[in-house]
């Protein structure tokens, strides 16, 4: 267990910390991996009206109803949340009161969460820097987005960095602290196996899907205007795709996992023109249904009077230029509003050169990787073996499942306190570092300014299915399949 901490979270009574925050600590101190005596602040322009204990039963009720909580846990948790109204756009008496609260354990590491819209992250970092809430034992968690292209992001993170070191600045993205995301590092880099079979001359092709079956009812001020390729594209898909394809870093520290990811954003093709044409694929989701139940149009969840250009789906065909990937083709999607919730990368090896049984041919599938990350974490190598028992010499495709043995019954610590707990022991391994967000960041911004002259917008994809057919086509024309259609 590691030593207790003091948490801010700017924006405490926000979206980011009802849904995602506030749930995991939870889990957390029920579990027992929240250190004993950690303090966790939710600052907010307006007081708390209701005690702490009903205001988290509400928020617990929303985002865990399949688990109801229990009053004395509750209660307990309860005493480790202090609610403080906090102005963050300018100095004054509540600030004076924050840092008086906060230097009462200051040998304590200090970890502020801003959870509030970029637009405020600046004035949030100076107002920490002019109250000494910047020292050595503090650090700042920015939560994405940062920014919305590579100018904007590097505003940012200038404007942070006169506060804060970048040893001090843990920038998030949650799908890092996932379980099956870490597991890729250990399975690639602790096993010999993986890492002979894990290039050009073995690997055919690799997928990438992160599908939401959720729209985007009630985050409309966020994502107009935005879209699927920053929103989800620039962060948690390029940073898969770094993992999946970068070399053994020296060692599991930040600097040498930051040093090889950064080889690979170099390395990523740059698309532009009619290369993107052909390439990304862009869907906004209409009127569907989800698991039978109609659901409406993106315009319809954000009452747009006028048609909008925001995509909610990308399918792209990435291509990354070095001697290990060449010819490669890594195919990334994502998208809300589609079939289910699902996050799956597949490996997919070549097919073997020739099938010395005929009666083999047409059940013969190449081998795959498959890391699964969401709904559950599910690793397995898929090959083939013969039907068991069965009369001739049919083949089958088996999954040989990695599964029980990840599941050994330990308790799970979900990403955000894992993330959280690595921020407070300043563990920055699974954090993002400013270059690679300047560098996902220049990638995105060719294809979204390319976008922005072309008149054609987002093709029409009906909720509820895997995405527009454009999206199918680009795999059909090479010969190729999304696994989950
Ligand atoms: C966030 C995006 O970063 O990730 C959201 O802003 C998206 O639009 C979410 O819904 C998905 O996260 P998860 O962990 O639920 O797959």
């Amino acid at each position: 267990m590691e030593m207790p901490f003091d948490l801010v979270i700017f924006g405490g009574f926000g979206d980011l910390s009802r849904k995602k925050l506030l749930p995991a600590l939870y889990a957390g101190f029920v579990a027992g991996h929240l250190p004993p005596d950690t303090r966790i602040y939710l600052t907010s322009r307006k007081p708390l009206t209701e005690t702490v204990p009903s205001f988290l039963q509400t928020v617990f009720d929303e985002t865990i109803p399949a688990c109801p909580v229990e009053v004395d846990t509750l209660n307990a948790f309860a005493r480790q949340v202090i609610p403080i109204a906090l102005d963050l756009s300018k100095a004054g008496d509540d600030w004076t009161g924050l840092q008086a609260t906060l230097s009462v354990d200051h040998t304590r590491p200090l970890v502020h969460f801003l959870a509030v819209p970029p637009r405020v992250f600046t004035s949030t970092t100076d107002l920490l820097g002019q109250y000494a809430l910047n020292t050595a034992r503090a650090r700042i968690v920015l939560e994405k987005p940062l920014g919305h292209d590579r100018e904007s992001a590097r505003a940012i993170n200038d404007a942070v960095a006169k506060s804060f070191t970048e040893e001090q600045t843990f920038r998030i993205d949650h799908y890092l602290g996932k379980e099956a995301v870490q597991n890729l590092l250990a399975l690639r880099f602790s096993n010999i196996l993986f890492e002979e079979l894990w290039n050009k001359n073995i690997v055919d092709h690799v997928q990438i899907t992160i599908a939401e079956d959720q729209g985007v009812k009630g985050r409309a001020e966020f994502y107009e205007g935005i879209g699927a390729m920053r929103d989800m594209v620039q962060s948690h898909l390029l940073q898969l795709l770094c993992l999946v394809s970068m070399e053994a870093p020296a060692t599991l520290d930040a600097a040498s996992i930051r040093e090889e990811k950064l080889k690979v954003l170099r390395c990523l093709k740059p698309l532009s023109g009619s290369d993107i044409d052909d390439n990304v694929v862009r869907g906004q989701y209409a009127a569907g249904a989800i698991k039978g139940q109609a659901v409406g149009a993106y315009t319809e969840d954000l009452r747009l009077e006028a048609p909008s250009r925001t995509e909610t789906f990308v399918a792209i065909k990435a291509h990354i230029e070095n001697w290990r990937w060449a010819g490669v083709p890594f195919y990334l999607r994502t998208g809300k509003r589609m079939t289910e919730r699902f996050a799956e990368i597949i490996i997919q090896f070549k097919c073997v050169p020739h099938a010395p049984q005929k009666d083999w041919q047409p059940d013969l599938r190449p081998n795959k990787f498959v890391i699964r990350l969401q709904p559950e974490d599910h690793l397995a190598l898929r090959f083939m073996v013969k039907h068991h028992g069965g009369v001739g010499d049919k083949l089958r495709e088996v999954d040989m499942n990695l599964d029980e043995n990840i599941h050994d019954g330990a308790v799970r610590l979900g990403p955000y306190l894992r993330l959280i707990l690595d921020a407070a022991a300043g563990n920055q391994s699974l954090f993002v570092h400013r270059d690679e967000v300047g560098m996902a960041w220049q990638w995105v911004d060719r294809i979204v300014e390319h976008w922005d002259t072309d008149a054609s917008g987002p093709v029409d994809y009906p909720a509820g299915t895997w995405g527009p057919y454009e999206a199918h086509d680009l795999l059909a024309r090479d010969g190729r399949k999304w696994y989950r259609l």
